[in-house]
């Protein structure tokens, strides 16, 4: 997913800067403003236990499957309405129970009459964030979805990986620059083809993961870890906002929602990280009641923090230091093209050796 933030490109960096820091003895690595879950999914691989956390649900459920998940889907209660699936061999039933929701007739359900053209036409907002094919195909799989959880024919672990399925899927048929605070006028390219289910990477590592969908300063106090990865926001741009549909196809709840864009409410998902005068004693109280040997943290030379800030901030824990690296700025969309005055930041990691 191109996310705001993402660390996509920057795992390698990570990984030597912290190997760089941290003893032979980390075995516990939490990741709790963990997104997409890119990272906690690369040190995942990399053997460790990961602790992941995140304040919206959409990225719960992302890393409910990424990291949650490490044992194969056997969907085997599913039989009882596919019943081909008892003939597949248990690590292809992901497959052909993404390809059975790809083939669903498509349901007229709460995308599709707030967020395509067809279903807010003649409304107070024409909004067209989905063709209507794909809103219409995204509320039947959802519907579905949430059926067979309720009908009990399948467990936690294969609707996590259904939803992650569907959010990763449905992202890339967005007719957005890339995230939700505003449509496209025309349907992109992109937009314009109807989507299928591409399963979701199921990440082995059979350890005890554990994900949460919290406040990380009302949870960081009950985590124990040897790496504590921070990632907050950099800048004002809540994510609450910026992937608003995203979380209604995560929940599912038939929120209220109003405006151009259709935004729902999201109060009790403000970020104190994206707000300038209160940053600051946010990351403070996290900082002191962190339980970790070593903590990172990403920002850039562009945040509402400044590097003294989080240097006094993070020396108040024991030894200070920092990595850098230069990095190619956040862009909406890769086609539009336009022309950034400084198109590169310099990327920090900083950490501190607790005490
Ligand atoms: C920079 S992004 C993390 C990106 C992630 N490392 C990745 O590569 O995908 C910051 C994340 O922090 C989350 N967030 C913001 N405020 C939070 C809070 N108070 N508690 C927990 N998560 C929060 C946002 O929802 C967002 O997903």
């Amino acid at each position: 997913m191109n996310y705001i933030g993402s660390k996509l490109s920057l795992l390698q960096f990570l990984e030597e800067s912290i190997n760089k820091v941290v003893d032979k003895n980390c075995h516990v690595f939490c990741d709790l403003f963990a997104g997409t879950g890119i990272v906690g999914s690369y040190f995942k691989r990399k053997g460790y236990r990961i602790i992941a956390n995140d304040i919206q649900y959409y990225s719960y459920v992302l890393n409910r499957h990424y990291i949650g998940n490490h044992k194969e889907l056997p969907f085997l209660k599913l039989t009882k309405e596919i019943s081909e699936l008892k003939n597949i061999e248990i690590n292809n039933r992901k497959n052909f129970v993404c390809s059975y929701l790809s083939n669903l007739k498509g349901a007229k359900g709460f995308i599709y009459k707030n967020y395509c053209v067809g279903g807010t036409k003649n409304k107070n907002e024409e909004r067209q964030y989905f063709s209507d094919e794909n809103g219409m195909r995204c509320d039947a799989i959802r519907q579905k979805v949430e059926n067979w959880k309720k009908e009990k024919l399948i467990t936690d672990n294969e609707y996590y990986f259904l939803l992650a399925t569907l959010i990763e899927t449905i992202d890339k048929r967005a007719n957005t620059a890339s995230i939700y605070g505003a449509f496209l006028k025309q349907l992109k390219k992109t937009a314009q083809t109807p989507f299928v289910l591409k399963p979701a990477e199921l990440i082995m590592n059979d350890q005890e993961h554990q994900v949460f969908n919290e406040d990380i300063n009302n949870i960081a106090s009950k985590i124990e870890g040897d790496i504590l990865y921070l990632d907050p926001p950099y800048n004002h741009r809540q994510y609450a906002t910026n992937y608003h549909i995203l979380e209604t196809v995560a929940k599912y709840d038939n929120p209220k929602i109003h405006g151009k864009t259709g935004l729902r409410d999201y109060q009790n998902q403000k970020s104190l990280y994206c707000s300038k005068s209160q940053v600051k004693k946010a990351f403070r109280d996290l900082i002191l009641k962190a339980k970790a040997k070593y903590i990172f943290l990403s920002y850039n030379n562009e945040g509402i923090m400044t590097f003294n800030d989080i240097k006094e901030i993070m020396s108040l824990r024991g030894k200070y230091g920092y990595f850098t690296k230069e990095y190619n700025r956040f862009k909406a969309d890769k086609s539009e093209n336009r022309n950034y005055i400084a198109s590169k930041t310099l990327e920090y990691l900083h950490y501190v050796v607790c005490r």
